[in-house]
């Protein structure tokens, strides 16, 4: 069976890196490719990660970046259509629910190729997120749906997804956070950011909904660097290439300068996955608004409040440490000193989140070429 795996954006790579692995290890039933969508290219949100998780290099390149959404996924499936009529593959791997999934999921479809998708079922119910759009376009019209819960399984069957397209089979980023966590908690980074582990916090933005919005974005800063001052330790914020623009365009960048005293917000470049795992282990608090730290924090025990109305996510709510917040600064602020005032959660890891997800999918395909 000839297999393209899809990549495209910094929330793909680690649940690819395990997939890649447990595919390999099926011997020579499986020809693999990796193509790369291009749709993130700096170093920081892309190389740096193929190299923390030892990624093969990608085969192709597509090299589309940025773009409107229909000029991104426009060039996607212009040049994704090439790659399938020349590598004719048995089946493309689609992971997550960027611009890149969806795109490269309506290409293959309409070639006739078979599609699987990783992380199916996920939805927030909210049509104002890109990303919910990419989910359901992507869902309706995979043959393999592969599911991290049970929620995400009855949201399939809600839709009126056939049964047998659906796999529970757990969370492949779990995999990749499982099998790295020992060699992220030996880094040096915090030692050298002088950071005490519980001793500080880690914030994470770059919803459209939160940051492409001036009020919005200086409200959830001002807040948090209110809550940082009070309790006098710093909060880490790795920004986000396209929040970076954001607070220069809105001219926001002095309610950054905290001038690196002990407490206060500390802007950083985007980390690697390495990184960011050994700073998110051991923190104190993480306010985010990405879906996938959600299920991280859960996981590493760590209290996540996240900056959104809704979530694609509630398991992490349900069984996890997460709170949903939305982005009202004062709403923001009096549960930030509600969980820094309470001892930390016992988290709870969800059912099959017990880094096996990616020998699970590779069981599953293998079975379906023995067929
Ligand atoms: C994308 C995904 C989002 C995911 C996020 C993780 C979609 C619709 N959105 O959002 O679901 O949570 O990735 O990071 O697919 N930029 C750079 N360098 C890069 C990439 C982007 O500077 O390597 C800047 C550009 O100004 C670009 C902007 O960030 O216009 C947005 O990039 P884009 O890929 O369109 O969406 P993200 O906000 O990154």
């Amino acid at each position: 069976m000839k297999i393209i795996n899809v990549v495209g954006a910094r929330p793909n790579f680690m649940k690819i890196a395990p997939i890649i692995e447990a595919i390999s290890q099926h011997g020579n039933v499986f020809e693999q490719l990796l193509v790369h969508t291009g749709q993130h290219y700096d170093a920081r949100m892309s190389r740096a990660f193929f190299e923390d998780l030892g990624l093969p290099r990608p085969d192709i390149n597509l090299g589309v970046g940025s773009g409107t959404h229909a000029e991104q996924t426009g060039k996607i499936m212009i040049a994704f259509e090439k790659v399938c009529l020349e590598e004719v593959p048995d089946l493309v791997l689609v992971v997550g629910d960027v611009n890149s999934t969806m795109a490269c999921t309506i290409t293959a479809k309409k070639l006739g190729i078979r599609v699987a998708h990783v992380e199916a079922g996920l939805r927030s119910f909210d049509m104002g997120m890109p990303e919910e759009i990419n989910r359901l376009c992507t869902d309706v019209l995979c043959d393999l749906l592969f599911t991290t819960d049970r929620i995400a399984n009855a949201n399939l069957r809600r839709e009126g997804l056939p049964e047998e397209r659906i796999h529970f089979v757990g969370n492949v980023m779990i995999d990749t956070l499982l099998k790295h966590r020992e060699r992220a908690a030996m880094l040096p980074l915090r030692r050298r950011w002088g950071l005490e582990a519980g001793e500080y916090g880690v914030l994470t933005l770059h919803r459209p909904s939160n940051v492409d919005d001036r009020e919005t974005l200086a409200g959830i800063l001002e807040a948090v660097a209110v809550i940082a001052r009070e309790w006098g330790r710093p909060v880490v914020f790795p920004v986000h290439p396209r929040t970076r623009a954001c607070i220069e365009r809105f001219g926001l960048e002095q309610m950054l300068e905290t001038g690196e005293q002990p407490w206060g917000v500390w802007v950083r470049e985007p980390l690697s996955y390495l990184e960011f795992l050994h700073l998110t282990m051991s923190a104190r608090i993480v306010l985010t608004d990405s879906g996938g730290l959600q299920e991280e924090t859960t996981v590493l025990g760590v209290p996540c409040l996240t900056l959104r109305p809704n979530t694609e996510r509630p398991i992490a709510c349900e069984e996890g440490t997460n709170r949903l917040v939305g982005n009202d600064p004062e709403r923001i602020r009096a549960t930030m000193m509600e969980v820094l005032a309470a001892p930390p959660p016992e988290g709870r890891t969800p059912e099959k989140w017990d880094g096996k997800a990616a020998a699970r999918i590779a069981q599953i395909l293998h079975d379906m070429v023995d067929k």
